[in-house]
């Protein structure tokens, strides 16, 4: 408005590449109704923060931040709690923080212009909070992505598969798909403004369905790697249970669909994986495996695991343990189980013990890098491309990162020719560590 000094907005994102891209959505759609982001929460008149609540570490770091900020109300400024916790939580953060405006989940999104305008106009209390019945994604022609080469597409929103310990079907809603055709407008959108790398992004990626019938997972997979001028395509994350032989053909035939996969297991044992409701048993998903290891092109597979799920034996963990080594992962993430409100699994006894969890967590890291110390060796000597993502000057080496997702530290012939950020280099593998790769670039 003219006359009127610009109203400013400060953002902290936690959590997963959803609420990373969220957040991008969230920015654009504020500075569309005339926000202007600040890098601090001292300059900023409304402070947000889209949370994460996957596991109660997580979930603290938002009630840290109200309470390290709280004297600031006193200055005018509002506060704003978006993303999982907030849906989890709703209308109990005003009690736990009064100084709270503005609670809205991440399926109320499209609703944020309308409660932008309520604060604006004084109102103390404004909710958006979701009740698992929206068909809606959040699609805005507003998206303010960061990264002005690779940037992410989301092309199912929610979860409908209740794993017993896991907060996300019900902070997220209902399991919805954005069609084929409006993902693949945004590719073409997105290989305009001149990003050749698209990540494609979902809780459950891979159980994508079309809402106009037009194309399968696979299908589009194929259809946005083909995109004019997209050079990689990549996707996370991918349910065993609906992860189908499809999805490696199409690796197979299109070269610039990544040649990783992050497949979460999640526990080696049967048994627990039962308990989990994860829906497969480790034959399935060795059998998963086994398709991605015949492939006509080398794969890289990475996972999740939790350990300490209420009830795992030491044998059930023995289980992941073989797993590890009969997969060959070229990386996990690994979380000890944390009770997680709304969740099936908060009722089971849980006799083990936080020390012994910390335990099979350590062993199952040390485990792990063992396996990728003697995985990443196989690299040593292989030339690939990377996609530049930035320069360690201290060390004089650049960082780029291969199809296979793989980091890759390398140096350049004094004189150069130099790499380009964002752009593409081949480099010569020459050592090899647990979590990264060293090499040369080959001119
Ligand atoms: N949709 C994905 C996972 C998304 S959540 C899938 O089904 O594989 C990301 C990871 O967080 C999960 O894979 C799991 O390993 C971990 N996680 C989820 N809930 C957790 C809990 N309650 N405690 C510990 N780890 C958890
Ligand atoms: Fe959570 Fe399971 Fe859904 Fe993954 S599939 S988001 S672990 S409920
Ligand atoms: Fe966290 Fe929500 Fe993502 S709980 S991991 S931010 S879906």
């Amino acid at each position: 408005m003219p006359g009127e000094p610009q109203r400013t907005f400060y953002l902290e994102t936690f959590g997963c590449q959803m609420n990373v891209h969220d957040s991008e959505k969230v920015i654009g759609t504020l500075m569309s109704q005339g926000y202007r982001q600040v890098s601090t929460v001292e300059d900023a008149d409304l402070i947000l923060y889209n949370t994460c609540s996957i596991r109660d570490k997580a979930e603290q770091k938002v009630f840290h931040r109200l309470a390290d900020y709280k004297k600031l109300q006193a200055q005018g400024k509002k506060f704003g709690v978006l993303g999982c916790v907030a849906q989890q939580e709703g209308e109990k953060i005003f009690e736990r923080a009064p100084h709270v405006s503005m609670v809205c989940g991440s399926a109320s999104y499209r609703n944020l212009p309308k409660m932008l305008v309520q604060i604006e106009a004084g109102k103390q209390r404004v909710t958006g909070l979701d009740d698992r019945k929206t068909d809606e994604c959040f699609e805005t022609e507003f998206t303010a992505r960061t990264n002005p080469h690779r940037g992410y597409i989301t092309i199912i929103e929610g979860c409908d598969k209740f794993c017993a310990y896991c907060v996300v079907p019900f902070t997220r809603g209902k399991e919805r798909s954005r069609t084929s055709d409006s993902v693949l407008a945004e590719a073409r959108q997105m290989a305009d403004l001149g990003y050749t790398e698209v990540q494609l992004l979902g809780q459950n990626v891979n159980s994508y369905k079309d809402p106009a019938g037009k194309k399968s997972f696979a299908e589009l997979l194929a259809a946005v790697a083909e995109t004019p001028g997209i050079k990689r395509v990549r996707f996370t994350t991918s349910h065993p249970r609906d992860f189908g032989r499809d999805i490696v053909e199409a690796i197979e035939s299109v070269p610039t669909l990544c040649d990783h996969v992050h497949l979460p297991v999640q526990s080696g044992s049967t048994r627990v994986l039962h308990a989990m409701q994860r829906l497969y048993n480790r034959e399935q998903y060795l059998e998963r495996i086994a398709w991605m290891k015949s492939a006509k092109r080398e794969i890289s597979i990475t996972t999740d695991v939790i350990v300490g799920f209420p009830g795992e034996t030491e044998a059930d963990f023995e289980e992941t343990l073989s797993l590890l080594d009969e997969v060959g992962y070229d990386g996990i993430f690994a979380f000890k189980y944390s009770p997680r409100p709304n969740t099936p699994a908060l009722h089971l006894a849980d006799p083990i013990s936080d020390q012994e969890k910390s335990r099979r967590l350590a062993v199952l890291q040390d485990k792990q890098k063992q396996i990728q110390m003697h995985r990443n060796q196989r690299h040593v000597g292989q030339t690939v491309e990377v996609m530049v993502e930035g320069k360690n000057e201290l060390r004089g080496q650049w960082v780029g990162r291969s199809s296979q997702n793989k980091v890759l530290n390398f140096t350049v012939q004094p004189g150069g020719p130099y790499p380009a950020i964002g752009g593409y280099a081949r480099v010569r593998t020459t050592t090899s560590f647990p979590n990264s790769l060293l090499g040369e670039m080959v001119v």
